[in-house]
């Protein structure tokens, strides 16, 4: 599964994640280190936001209601942002592209 991220500098990286893992991790164990995901992935600190800028399939999984609290809690949220770790890599993600969301 192929997902471009752009970092807070305007730098993309191709990732290439394993499927299963949620897309914080793969942003992570690709190195970019731009993301504290403070909570590991639990869905209580919305440090892992980021904004979808092309979800190719409309394949992402929908908003729980603690995702869209949390991102309520952001100044820097718009339509497009999600909280990466809620996303799980798939191959319907392909072709994905996000830009990690400026520190709150
Ligand atoms: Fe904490 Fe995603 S890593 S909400």
């Amino acid at each position: 599964t192929a997902i471009t991220v752009t970092t807070r500098e305007g730098v993309e990286h191709e990732l290439r994640p394993q499927d299963g893992i949620s897309v914080m991790e793969a942003i992570r164990e690709s190195g970019i280190d731009e993301l504290l995901a403070l909570c590991g992935g639990c869905c209580s600190c919305a440090t892992c936001h980021v904004f979808v800028d092309r979800d190719p399939v409309g394949q992402l999984p929908p908003m729980s209601a603690d995702e869209d609290d949390l991102l309520e809690s952001s100044s820097s949220r718009t339509d497009r942002s999600r909280l990466s770790c809620q996303l799980p890599v798939s191959a319907a993600l392909d072709g994905l592209r996000i830009t990690i969301a400026p520190e709150d």
